[in-house]
């Protein structure tokens, strides 16, 4: 098995179908699973609201998903120095040259 390796710039890829995001908090990285539960779409490139709570359009179809949920699938990750190590199986894997800033 084939595991994914990204920089620590990088700020968002799509492997196997589905989206993620690399998200800055404070001094940690994150990367979460940032694809839509309704047909998969790319929230990545969601429209973000700032209504309370916080929610994110999704690019597609339009469904809501709220910021809280989303940034609770955080993918496993192990970083060495300015890499990022994600557990995940390598399919059709490619880094995305952007996703939305402000999860
Ligand atoms: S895929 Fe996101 S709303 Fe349909």
């Amino acid at each position: 098995m084939s595991l994914i390796q990204i920089n620590l710039h990088n700020k968002a890829f799509t492997n196997d179908g589905r989206f993620y995001l690399v998200r800055r908090v404070e001094q940690r990285v994150e990367v979460i699973d940032a694809t839509c539960s309704h047909r998969n779409g790319p929230l990545i490139y969601g429209e973000v609201s700032s209504s309370t709570p916080e929610i994110i359009k999704c690019p597609w179809h339009k469904s809501i998903t709220s910021k809280k949920v989303l940034c609770n699938k955080i993918v496993p990750v192990i970083r060495i120095e300015n890499d990022l190590l994600i557990i995940l199986k390598k399919i059709d894997f490619r880094i995305l040259n952007y996703g939305i800033t402000s999860l």
